[in-house]
This record gives structure tokens, C-alpha cells and sequence, in this order.
């Protein structure tokens, strides 16, 4: 399947977020801590929850849809501790099943996440964390292999604000005996969306959302109904695509809060910003200005949408940079995006942004979920067709992503691919 987008359409309209999927995997991940049925709501149809599902599946875990945008997850009392390796490469997410199953089953044995183009995915804070929660943990033969008859309350210091390392190890303490710590905790709102579904099972967790988190361990912790957030990457890539084509768009069923950095930004770069209870008003101007920016942990400018970021700079009056601090390689759209006029070029970890009065339609490919958004925005600002391929990473991660960005007045669509293959690609994110 290849992505058809035609530029120079200014997008108008309104469009309703979907759930967030970073948040929907955690507490997909979560839900193996109760034994029981827990009903998820406002879960996005989107690629890498479906490959959660049949993770799940794979262990025993029945996942049933409930709904359109709800998932019953039933997690029996004896379930596998091997998740297989061919669908734990595929979800870097699936790392986070490791918390989970051990403290369940007193055993875990998950499948490294493979090494991708973005940068090494390294796993040594979650390691960390379990070995301080008494587990026995080996690196071995691909995979990290935890065992513990009883997990102890203990105090963590993650080295970085890890949000998966900062998930595994809250999961793995709410069944821990005694109280756990974890100091420089993530902050990401996914976090204290997961913690909130912990504490509705009956987790004692305070803290979520600083950098410093408690947990009350001893569980047992029983299964509930919990409504996951907005997807805040997804509202501001539509935003952004107000902006690339001085539009005008409102995303509504958002929590702006979750947004500051990325509207603030978005207010340098001269678009007008309106926030409301639960939606966000974005009108691009025209020039784009350029600005530079640095992606950081929660609250900072997150590193989920700096391709989007650079898709929009490529064709602002001026130069950017834009400082990838969190991932160490996160700039495989660069070449793509040169592909369509785009002025740039990497000095470390930083890309120079020489914008452009326009970028040019071109055949490219989406060689991850972000990328690949940042494609369809170029796209749209773009004069002529740009062909992507590669979209299967798109619908990974975006909630028909084509079908609102036409909603708002785009011409995108999807047409068959020759031969492509999207075989040993980044699945980031
Ligand atoms: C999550 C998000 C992803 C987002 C990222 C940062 C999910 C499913 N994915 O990924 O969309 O881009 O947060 O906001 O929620 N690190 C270590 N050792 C570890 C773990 C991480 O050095 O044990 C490093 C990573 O290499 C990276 C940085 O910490 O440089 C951030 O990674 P992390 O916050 O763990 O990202 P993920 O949880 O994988």
C-alpha cells in the first residue's frame, strides 16, 4: 500500500483525537495484574494494538473487542511467561510486559527489543529496576529473563526519566511487598495515565507525574473499567498540518495541558492558538517561522513529534536546529524529506534547517511511525503528488490517519504498492 498525497490544499475543519497509543500499551500491559476482565476504553484501531492483542493472546490472555473503541482483556490466574519472540520484535512495547509477568508469575522472559536505525533501545534501567525489586535478571541469548519468588519494595534512581523503565518497574512494585521509589521518574502524562489505571484496581501510587514516584505494594489488585487519554502525538501532528498549509483546524477530545510545548512552539513558529476545555484551535500563517527547538522528556518538546517538526521548519522563512536529545539517531526522514527540496543537514545531533519557499512532490518512504507522519505533512504543503510507501508503519500508530486528514479538506489517499516490504524497519515508538 503506498500513501498518495496532493500539497497545496489549505486543511480546514474539525477532527476528534484519538486514544493515546502509548498509553492504551501500558495499561493493555497493566491489565495482566488483576485477574479478571478489564474493559479498556477509548482504545485506538491502530496497528501496534492489535499486535499487543495477539501478544496478549499468546500468553493465555483472552482480548476481546468490546465495542468499537473498547477492548476486554481477561488475564487468567495462570498465564504464560514467555511472550513469542516473533511478536515481541515487532512491539517494542512489549518490554513492558516484563513488570507485569514477573510479579505475577514470579517469572518473565521477554525478547530484547531488536536493535533499530534510530538508535540502540538499550533495557539497562528497566534490568535495574527489577534486580533493586529482589528479581533476578539476565540479559541472555536475546532476551531478559526475570525471576524472583517475592518482590521487595525498594528505592530506584533511573539514570534518565525512562518512560518504559519508569512503567515495568511501577507495575512490577504494585505486587511487591512494601513500598517502592522511583526517583527521576518519566513524567510523560502515558505514565499518570497508568498509574491512575493502577490506582483504580486499588494500588496505592502517589507521585505520578513528578519525579518522584511511591508505590504502596502488596496488591492483590482487582480488575476495573478505565478510559485511556487523548493522543497527544497524534492532535498535534493535525495541528501541525494547519500550520504547513495555513489552515485552519480544530482537534477536539484533547487534554491541551498535555500540549503546552507543542503549542507553544507551534506559537513561534506564527500560528494562532486558541485552547479550549478539551479542544485546541490551530491557524497556520504564512511564512512559517523559523525556530529552533530541543526535544526532552515530558514537559519538554517531546521526541515524538520532532520529524513532524522538521517537516514543517524544511519550508519556514529562515534557519532552524533542532536538537534531538532523547534518542540518539531519530532523523531517518531527513533524506526523504531532501528528496522533496528540503534543506538540511545533521551536524551531530542536531539537524540545520535551511527553510525553503516550497517543497516539491516526490516518491518517498516511511521508514518508521513518526517518519512517516512527517512524510504526509511535507506532503501536504508540497507542490505536485508524493508518493510514500512504507504506511504500514503509519497505521501502526495514527487512527485512520487518512480518513480525518481528507475530513479536514486533503486529497490523500491510499493506492496498492508494487513490491514493497517493510521487513526489518524501525518500529519505534
Ligand atoms: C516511550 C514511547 C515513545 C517515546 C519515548 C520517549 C511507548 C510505547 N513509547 O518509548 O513513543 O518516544 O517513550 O518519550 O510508550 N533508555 C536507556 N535505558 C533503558 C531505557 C531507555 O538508556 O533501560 C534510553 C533510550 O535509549 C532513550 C531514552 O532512554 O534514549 C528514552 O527512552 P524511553 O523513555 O525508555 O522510551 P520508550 O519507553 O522506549
Amino acid at each position: 500500500m503506498e500513501l498518495v498525497v496532493t500539497g497545496g490544499r489549505r486543511l480546514s475543519g474539525v477532527v476528534a483525537a484519538s486514544g493515546s497509543k502509548n498509553a492504551t500499551l501500558a495499561v493493555m500491559a497493566g491489565a495482566l495484574l488483576a485477574e479478571g476482565e478489564t474493559v479498556i476504553e477509548n482504545v485506538p484501531d491502530i496497528g501496534d494494538v492489535g499486535v499487543m492483542a495477539h501478544t496478549l493472546q499468546e500468553i493465555g490472555v483472552s482480548v476481546k473487542r468490546a465495542g468499537p473503541r473498547a477492548l476486554r482483556v481477561r488475564s487468567r490466574r495462570v498465564i504464560h511467561s514467555e511472550p513469542p519472540y516473533e511478536l515481541c520484535k515487532m512491539l517494542r512495547a512489549s518490554s513492558l510486559l516484563l513488570g507485569p509477568l514477573l510479579a505475577r508469575n514470579g517469572r518473565a522472559r521477554v525478547a530484547l527489543p531488536g536493535g533499530d536505525q534510530i538508535g540502540s533501545r538499550p533495557m539497562d534501567l528497566h534490568v535495574k529496576g527489577l534486580r533493586a525489586l529482589g528479581a533476578d535478571v539476565e540479559v541472555e541469548h536475546g532476551y531478559v529473563a526475570a525471576r524472583a519468588k517475592n518482590l521487595v519494595g525498594a528505592r530506584v534512581y533511573l539514570d534518565f526519566p525512562s518512560v518504559g523503565a519508569t512503567e515495568n518497574i511501577m507495575m512490577a512494585a504494585c505486587l511487591a511487598r512494601g513500598t517502592s521509589i522511583i526517583e527521576n521518574a518519566a513524567r510523560e502524562p502515558e505514565v499518570v495515565d497508568l498509574a491512575n489505571f493502577l490506582a483504580l484496581m486499588g494500588a496505592g501510587i502517589r507521585g505520578a507525574g513528578t519525579d518522584v514516584i511511591r508505590i504502596e505494594g502488596g496488591g492483590p489488585l482487582s480488575p476495573v473499567t478505565y478510559g485511556v487519554i487523548p493522543d497527544r502525538i497524534e492532535a498535534a501532528t493535525l495541528l501541525a498540518a494547519a500550520i504547513v498549509t495555513y489552515g485552519h483546524v480544530r482537534v477536539t477530545d484533547v487534554i491541551p495541558t498535555h500540549l503546552e510545548s507543542t503549542l507553544s512552539k507551534f506559537g513561534e513558529l506564527g500560528a494562532e492558538i486558541e485552547v479550549g476545555a478539551d479542544y485546541v484551535d490551530v491557524s497556520g500563517r504564512s511564512p512559517v517561522r523559523a525556530c529552533d527547538t530541543k526535544t526532552l522528556p515530558y514537559p519538554g518538546f517531546p521526541t515524538d513529534m520532532q520529524p513532524q517538526l522538521g517537516a514543517v521548519l524544511s519550508c519556514a522563512a529562515g534557519v532552524s536546529v533542532i536538537t534531538e536529545s532523547v534518542f540518539e539517531n531519530r532523523f531517518l526522514h531527513v533524506d526523504e524529506l531532501k528528496r522533496m527540496g528540503a534543506v538540511m543537514r545533521l551536524e551531530g545531533r542536531s539537524l540545520i534547517v535551511e527553510g525553503v519557499p516550497r517543497l516539491t512532490g516526490a516518491r518517498v518512504r516511511a521508514t518508521g511511525l513518526r517518519a512517516g507522519a512527517a512524510l504526509v505533512l511535507a506532503g501536504l504543503a508540497a507542490e505536485g503528488e508524493t508518493v510514500i510507501s512504507g504506511v504500514e508503519h503509519i497505521a501502526r500508530g495514527h487512527e485512520d490517519l487518512c480518513g480525518k486528514l481528507v475530513a479536514l479538506g486533503a486529497s490523500v489517499g491510499n493506492r496498492n504498492a508494487s513490491m514493497e516490504t517493510a521487513a526489518g524497519e524501525d518500529r519505534f515508538s
